[in-house]
């Protein structure tokens, strides 16, 4: 039986990726943060049935990282412990550098130090090409322009790519936006999908959002986390951009949410008076210049040639699917 070590599994990717080698019958360990709320509501179920095992740390706290180690053994480790808000990045850049790039030094050299022949996935993230158009692939440069985009490009090249020339197995995972109903609520799909169906159960009157017109490539998050997994069955280690090739603007994304949930939506105004009205003439948006980014990524589309060709992998979800997943899955929670 194989065991893997998951950062960051209360999130969504953890979660899923917890499912999946749930299927695939590994022995899973977790590292978990204290928190002052609730962090498992996406693990409960595998809580429940004792199918993994949460082990108390924080990547910022060394010792906590040498005892998870030690405890789970792990013969793959996927490191999905972020600060994966871009907007918050630009708040707390400190924070984000001390998670996203010293967490992942202290994790990995002491991962390699205990078993050097361990597998190791390194979360890294389509923010790294910052202001490179796209198509983006793995050979694309790298311009990153938040704080975020900068601690993960520097992981990539200082960490995985510095211990991978030393002969360790340890791959970056160049993944565009993914999304699911597990998304956290901050995060611009999650915050749509929930907010419109809140308006369509009569709960709210409208919500605010920031720029409409930066384009993103959004995939399934299921379907990512089987990427993450096919990159540590190789035999050797590379790295992979993991995206669907199509891409849409914010706005494109709010539309067919409101079409999905039949709302008629209809746009007036422009820049940050700009308005979104239903069929029946109630404003459900409005622009706040708080949800702009100081620095903005424009356009992501990404290249998965590479994966599909080395790892056989291919996205099953489309967006719209997804988007109604999404919005299925608000209905139930806030109908409860
Ligand atoms: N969050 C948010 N809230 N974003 C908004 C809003 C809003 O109200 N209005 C417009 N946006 C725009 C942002 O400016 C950005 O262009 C886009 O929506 C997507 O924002 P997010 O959903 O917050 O995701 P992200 O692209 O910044 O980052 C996500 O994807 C990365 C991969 O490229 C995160 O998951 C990162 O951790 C991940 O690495």
């Amino acid at each position: 039986m194989k065991r893997a070590l998951i950062t960051g599994i209360t999130g969504q990717d953890g979660s899923y990726l917890a499912d999946l080698l749930e299927t695939k019958d590994y022995e899973i360990y977790g590292l978990v943060r204290r928190t002052s709320t609730d962090p498992f509501i996406r693990i409960n179920h595998l809580i429940k049935n004792d199918r993994v095992k949460l082990i108390y740390g924080n990547m910022r706290d060394k010792a906590t990282l040498i005892r998870a180690l030690e405890i789970a053994k792990p013969d793959e480790i996927y490191n999905l412990a972020g600060q994966s808000d871009v907007r918050i990045s630009f708040d707390c850049p400190d924070e984000t550098w001390a998670i996203n790039f010293e967490g992942v030094k202290m994790l990995a050299d002491e991962a390699f130090k205990q078993n050097p022949k361990v597998k190791f996935y390194q979360a890294s993230t389509s923010e790294m090409y910052g202001k490179t158009q796209p198509p983006q692939n793995e050979a694309s440069p790298f311009e990153p322009v938040s704080p975020y985009g900068e601690s993960k490009h520097k992981t990539h090249t200082d960490i995985v790519k510095a211990l991978r020339e030393k002969g360790h197995f340890i791959c970056s995972g160049i993944l565009f936006n993914h999304e699911s109903p597990r998304r956290g609520e901050n995060f611009v799909t999650r915050k749509v999908t929930q907010n419109l169906v809140k308006i369509k159960l009569g709960m709210i009157e409208g919500f605010e959002l920031g720029n409409l017109e930066a384009r993103r490539d959004w995939g399934f998050a299921g379907d990512y986390v089987n990427a993450m997994w096919r990159m540590l069955q190789q035999e050797v280690a590379d790295d992979f951009v993991i995206a669907t090739g199509v891409s849409r603007t914010i706005r494109e994304m709010v539309e067919m949410a409101s079409e999905i949930l039949d709302l008629g939506l209809t746009w007036q105004g422009e820049g940050l008076d700009e308005i979104g009205i239903t069929k029946d003439g109630k404003i459900i948006i409005r622009i706040n210049k708080y949800f702009y980014r100081p620095n903005e990524v424009d356009y992501l589309r990404g290249d998965a040639s590479k994966a599909k060709e080395v790892l056989g992998w291919v996205p099953q979800v489309s967006f719209k699917e997804m988007i109604a997943m999404m919005i299925e899955a608000d209905q139930k929670i806030l109908t409860r």
